[in-house]
């Protein structure tokens, strides 16, 4: 019987809402769904790859499908060797679409076998991106509602 893997990769700095919205939706479709945290980004994280990669699995425990793993180099490297057949990308908005589009047609171009599928989240959360998150939380401001209890207690002791 076949079973289909995708890959659900990001930074992941840190979860919020809006990825299990788009997580929970992956779950349903795919047999099995792996999220993969990019270990090396480009900024200096807020939360390294471990502490990333651990929220991540605190939040996910529900979903028995579900698995959380990290990863560094091509995507495209990864997904070949997790024998995955598509990689999931969450679309909040127009302004996500090029961005998108340019890195799901260069990894067509590197891997052909791999289809990159795109989900829409919540229109809830459509604003909502780690980064944002961030911001609030260092500034001070409430973030309780927007990330999961769990991420809510890490950032206040992160910037704290
Ligand atoms: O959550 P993000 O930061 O939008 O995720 C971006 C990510 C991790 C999907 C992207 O940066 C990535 O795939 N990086 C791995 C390196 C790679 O394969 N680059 C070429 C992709 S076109």
């Amino acid at each position: 019987m076949k079973s289909t893997v995708a890959i659900y990769p990001g930074s992941f700095d840190p979860v919020t809402n809006g990825h299990l919205d788009l997580i929970a939706r992956g779950a349903r479709i795919f047999d099995r769904l792996v999220v993969a945290v990019l270990q090396n980004l480009d900024k200096a994280p807020l939360f390294s790859a471990a502490e990333r990669a651990e929220m991540l699995r605190e939040v996910t425990r529900e979903w028995s499908n579900v698995e959380v793993d990290l990863f560094d180099g091509l995507l495209v490297d990864y997904v070949r060797r997790r024998n995955a057949h598509a990689i999931l990308r969450g679309i909040r908005a127009i302004s996500d679409y090029e961005y998108e589009f340019q890195m799901a047609l260069m990894n067509r171009r590197l891997e052909p076998n791999v289809e990159t599928v795109f989900m829409m989240p919540a229109e809830k959360y459509s604003y909502l991106s780690s980064r944002i998150v961030r911001e609030v939380a260092q500034l001070g401001g409430s973030i309780e509602g927007l990330v999961p209890p769990l991420v809510v207690e890490r950032l206040k002791s992160k910037v704290h």
